[in-house]
């Protein structure tokens, strides 16, 4: 049994815009609750109960007409994309049954990613989703991994991206790297836009660079500025920067915003997809014709997977009960620590009932 379960107060990465095509209807699992997604023909991205209000029948197996509305695949009752039954084939004289209907949420659509809030439609204002300026900034070039189905609850994942002490031994091979673990780290809390937020700092000066992120960003001694940030439960954004000693802030600058969406589809299982952004003219060190995003991002695979493992085996260990078992906490693990406090307190919130 896992200690967590997930949060639905929250605004949640649906996908990114470009996974929403005109008419194409999706079925999606988000904090326990069946969704259908679609963009509409005007564009707009809309999503309700993916469960017919007659029999059930999941509504994203079903068609988008020619008048736009959704027919269901099974005795054909017909909605429009406010969730609302306009037709009845069986009863075509009607009337239409005012609970002929279907939940819909609230979308938001920014910055080239689609978010939806699971939970209680009343209570979607009091927060924003993040800003993702980048991803939909022509200046940035994007790249993403799509979405990836994880058997672990999501806070396993945001725990795992705050914590880079697991690059060694972890990520031995590829990014593994333990002096970047013994750079200090400095913290930081705060909210934004009704979304507490933690995040870590590590920076340094003079700092020899490892292989991999020579051949990604140029040089091998930089100044580096490093953060990761949880920006909300949906969201989790690593900003890498550096440039030769003093260049920080100038056109030498290198880097990339590397942003991690955890969706969770239930208690032991997250929908995670990374997108990676880069300034389109830079070049990477290792192959000057390759794009520094892409040369990021053909190395992503490899890190992720060992992730994936990772995760996938703790959530495992989950199903054992604690019988005396107490977890430690080492001193760079109080960001995660801190992101658990405020997973507690918004479940709190929410009164969802939780074992810890
Ligand atoms: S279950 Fe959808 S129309 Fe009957
Ligand atoms: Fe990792």
């Amino acid at each position: 049994m896992s200690p967590y379960k997930y949060i639905r107060n929250c605004w949640y990465v649906a996908g990114l815009s470009h996974e929403f095509e005109i008419n194409k209807l999706t079925g999606h699992r988000i904090a326990g609750r069946p969704i259908v997604i679609w963009r509409n023909q005007s564009g707009k991205v809309v999503a309700f109960d993916d469960r017919c209000a007659h029999k059930r029948f999941p509504l994203s197996k079903g068609r988008i007409m020619e008048d736009g509305t959704l027919e269901c695949a099974y005795h054909g009752l017909r909605y429009n994309d406010a969730g609302k039954c306009v037709s009845i084939p069986s009863q075509p004289e009607g009337p239409i049954p005012k609970q002929a209907k279907t939940n819909p949420f609230p979308i938001i659509e920014q910055d080239g990613i689609v978010w939806i809030w699971p939970g209680d439609p009343e209570c979607s204002k009091e927060r924003k989703p993040p800003r993702t300026m980048e991803v939909g900034d022509d200046d940035w070039e994007s790249i993403d991994s799509g979405p990836m189905a994880v058997p672990a609850n999501y806070l396993l994942l945001i725990e795992n991206l705050l914590d880079i002490t697991h690059f060694y031994p972890l990520h031995d091979g590829n990014i593994g790297d333990l002096d970047n673990s013994l750079i200090p780290i400095k913290y930081e809390e705060g909210e934004v836009d009704g979304n507490k937020y933690i995040k870590t700092i590590r920076e340094v000066d003079n700092y020899q660079q490892p292989p991999f992120l020579s051949d990604w960003f140029l040089y091998d001694i930089v100044d580096r500025h490093h953060t990761h940030m949880m920006m909300s439960p949906g969201l989790t954004r690593v900003v890498m920067r550096v440039a030769p000693p003093g260049k920080l802030g100038s056109d030498k600058e290198r880097g990339y915003v590397l942003l991690h969406t955890h969706t969770p589809i239930d208690e032991k299982n997250h929908i995670w997809r990374w997108c990676v952004s880069c300034k389109k003219n830079h070049m990477s060190g290792g192959n000057k014709k390759v794009s520094a995003a892409k040369r990021v991002a053909s190395m992503f695979p490899n890190v992720v997977e060992e992730d994936l493992w990772a995760l996938e085996k703790q959530q495992e260990m989950f199903e054992f009960a604690d019988e005396g078992y107490n977890e430690l906490f080492l001193k760079p693990d109080k960001a995660l620590r801190r992101a658990r406090q405020i997973f507690l307190q918004m479940m709190r919130e929410e009164q969802v009932t939780f074992a810890v």
